[in-house]
């Protein structure tokens, strides 16, 4: 595939074109306004399961604040499949309720689509709130734990059971009947979580899959069961949906998966469907040795997009519109995700669209006012910053013989 941006089939105005980050995405379907994702974030609030007014607000407000896509936070399959007390799930009609009134106000009040990430937790299992200490078992053991191989993530971890046959059919169960009802609520997209150290991730990585039986050993063994799942899910979820995999592209780890075994990964996925590839890395074993930096997964993100020639989503220490322009613009990454700084800013993308003038970009009537003082703040303040740096230009650019010579 070239290196370029995905413009597919949209008029490009080409005498005043928006700023890549502004250029609209379509994925079967579904068309996304701009490259702009609140990545999925885990609130630890939900009770029993079920999601409260906090989803409804956190969502909601992230929604109103023009990222073009926003992601649930995982979101469990079952009871036993959720990390904490505190995660979300999807496995009952009560749940199901509470998720369409989410989605069903982020629809009426935002130009927002909305995509549900589905997950579970596997030996990572039973822990602690984030808060109170994270991928920490609970004192009281919380609830059984299955994964890929018997192995615990840290050494003072429960030990998972290792699955059997009958453990996957009923997984496969439970992740079908939660996208049903994730089509039933209205939900745009569906994304399956294979990172992270998660259920299927564990099959994944050989450092958490030492199995001997046709699960186990080469990467196409390692990718049968949670290709299994996605192919159930592929057969229920609306055809012109799409549907994406969040993978963790190498467990920054001696052994373990690398970014070459990524995009093998990526291309399994998109024979099977896959519409876009969210990439994120690590967080498979406890003793890893992330490269932490500015944009520190992009580079496999692009990796990905440019060798196996799929859409691909970026994450990770992305904090600026800026970055977020220049990813999109050199062909990294088709979405950039942002997950902290949406924590203490849902208006990321309305404040960049005023500071680059792009006035299209959805408010809600209630908020127009101040959408309207922030683009003209916003214009006087890059006439300010262009004075002042003419200002301090100098005369000629090239230095005199003198000048160089000092
Ligand atoms: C509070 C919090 C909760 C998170 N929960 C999830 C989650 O539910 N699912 C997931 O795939 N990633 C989760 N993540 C990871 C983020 O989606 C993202 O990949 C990571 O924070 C890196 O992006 P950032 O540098 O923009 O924060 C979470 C991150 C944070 C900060």
């Amino acid at each position: 595939m070239a290196r370029e941006v995905r413009a597919q089939g949209f008029e490009v105005n080409v005498e005043k074109p928006v700023p890549p980050m502004f250029q609209p995405l379509r994925l079967r379907g579904m068309t996304v306004a701009n490259r702009v994702v609140v990545s999925p974030m885990d609130q630890y609030s939900a009770v029993d399961g079920l999601p409260t007014d906090w989803h409804l607000v956190h969502l909601g407000s992230r929604a109103m604040g023009g990222a073009g896509l926003i992601f649930t936070e995982m979101t469990c399959v079952s009871a036993d499949a959720r990390i904490t007390h505190g995660c979300t799930g999807l496995y009952n009609d009560a749940q199901e309720a509470a998720w369409k009134r989410t989605v069903d106000f982020v629809h009426a009040n935002s130009a927002a689509k909305f995509c549900l990430q589905i997950g579970h937790a596997g030996r990572k299992g039973g822990t602690r709130l984030m808060w109170e200490g994270m991928d920490e078992p609970l004192e009281d053991g919380g609830w059984p734990i299955i994964s890929a191989s018997p192995l615990p993530y840290l050494p003072h971890s429960r030990v998972p059971r290792e699955m059997t046959r009958a453990d996957m059919d009923a997984v496969v169960a439970d992740f079908v009947q939660a996208a049903k009802r994730g089509a039933r609520a209205g939900f745009d997209m569906l994304e399956l979580h294979c990172a992270h150290g998660y259920l299927l991730a564990s099959f994944i990585s050989p450092l958490t899959n030492v199995r001997t039986d046709e699960y186990g050993g080469a990467l196409e063994n390692r990718m049968r069961f949670p290709l299994e799942v996605f192919r159930a899910l592929r057969k229920v979820w609306p055809d012109e949906k799409p549907m994406s995999v969040r993978i963790s592209a190498t467990d920054w780890k001696e052994g373990g998966l690398s970014g070459e075994d990524s995009v093998a990964v990526a291309r399994m996925f998109a024979e099977a469907g896959c519409d876009l590839i969210d990439v994120s890395t690590g967080q498979t074993v406890h003793d890893a040795e992330p490269l932490y930096g500015r944009m520190f997964q992009t580079p496999f993100a692009d990796r990905i997009r440019n060798e196996a020639g799929l859409a691909t989503m970026c994450v990770g220490a992305i904090t600026s519109a800026d970055q977020v322009n220049t990813i999109v613009a050199a062909g990294r990454a088709d979405l950039v995700a942002l997950a902290r700084p949406h924590l203490v800013d849902p208006f990321f993308t309305l404040r960049a669209a005023a500071w680059y003038g792009v006035p299209a970009t959805h408010c809600p009537p209630q908020y127009l006012a101040g959408r309207d003082q922030l683009f003209r703040n916003s214009m006087r303040d890059r006439a300010d910053l262009t004075e002042l740096r003419l200002k301090a230009k100098p005369k000629t650019h090239a230095p005199t013989w003198k000048q160089a010579a000092e």
